[in-house]
């Protein structure tokens, strides 16, 4: 068996049993794709039969308040998504009279919806040649490949690209895209992949040359920005004062206590007098 094969083979014995996997209704399989944006699939599963339970079609969720779909999303965070998923609802039903465009060409142009998403709903629901790349994706064919162009830059996610939608399954390009996930996610993991069970190690490049660990390469740090936030709690003893933050920050929209920011730590808690200077 080549490659394709026995992904898809052994995805078909071993994958995990997942709602989303059950059907073929581009609604759901892209509101499950929304959730699982920044998301384990353990901690989506309940939001996702929540969200489907509630709102089955596409109309019901365009129906409803935003502030109820934001309720529901409570504990998910980067609320965006849920704002995005409900604008694109009742763009769907405004537009496409309720029904779910089918090609990634117009997939892809909704809001909320990237290259990745675009390409799992149009693979999953129509069976559209078009590969997924996400994590695990990169991950499994850097290594399988032993390719060490990064993975974050232009240049090489196209590199990438090409290779994925070269080997796509003809056949069955929906259920190869599940089953190359779903191999990196449980067999090629990250940190401790268990090389000693998959079955494609003897042709595994970085297996072969001991490059497992390296493999993919990014080139790219997260800069990280320290900002310390001085919450007032403010109350006459039935109260409490809140209010809204802003839209172009983190936590837009959402209520907080009022606060101060600062770029250092002001307060510590052995520190009975905060100074603020
Ligand atoms: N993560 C993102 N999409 C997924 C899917 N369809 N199945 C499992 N994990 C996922």
């Amino acid at each position: 068996m080549n490659f394709v094969e026995e992904i898809t083979s052994w995805y078909k014995t071993n994958k995990r049993d997942l709602p989303w996997r059950k059907t073929k209704d581009p609604y759901l399989i892209w509101m499950s794709e929304i959730i699982l944006q920044q998301t384990r699939v353990n901690q989506g599963l309940s939001y996702y039969e929540k969200f489907s339970n509630k709102y089955p079609t596409v109309k019901d969720l365009a129906n409803e308040n935003e502030d109820a779909i934001l309720k529901l999303w409570q504990g998910l965070g980067y609320y965006s998504r849920a704002r995005n998923m409900h604008f694109t609802a009742k763009y769907i039903v405004r537009n496409y009279n309720g029904n779910f465009p089918s090609s990634y060409a117009e997939i892809v142009k909704l809001k909320g919806v990237g290259e990745y998403t675009a390409a799992a709903i149009a693979s999953f629901s129509f069976n559209e040649k078009k590969a997924v790349l996400d994590g695990n994706v990169f991950r499994l064919l850097s290594r399988y490949f032993g390719i060490h162009s990064p993975i974050d830059t232009g240049p090489g996610k196209k590199e990438f690209s090409s290779l994925a939608n070269e080997l796509i399954s003809e056949k069955e390009p929906g259920t190869y895209n599940q089953a190359i996930m779903e191999y990196g996610a449980l067999v090629c993991k990250p940190k401790i992949p268990v090389c000693d069970s998959c079955k494609l190690s003897t042709s595994c490049e970085a297996y072969n040359t001991k490059e497992v660990q390296l493999l993919p390469i990014k080139i790219k740090k997260i800069k990280k920005k320290e900002r310390h936030f001085n919450f007032l709690v403010i109350t006459d003893g039935k109260q409490l004062f809140l209010e809204q933050r802003t839209e172009k920050d983190i936590w837009s929209k959402l209520y907080q206590f009022p606060l101060i920011e600062t770029k250092k730590e002001i307060f510590s808690l052995d520190q009975k007098n905060p100074i603020l200077n």
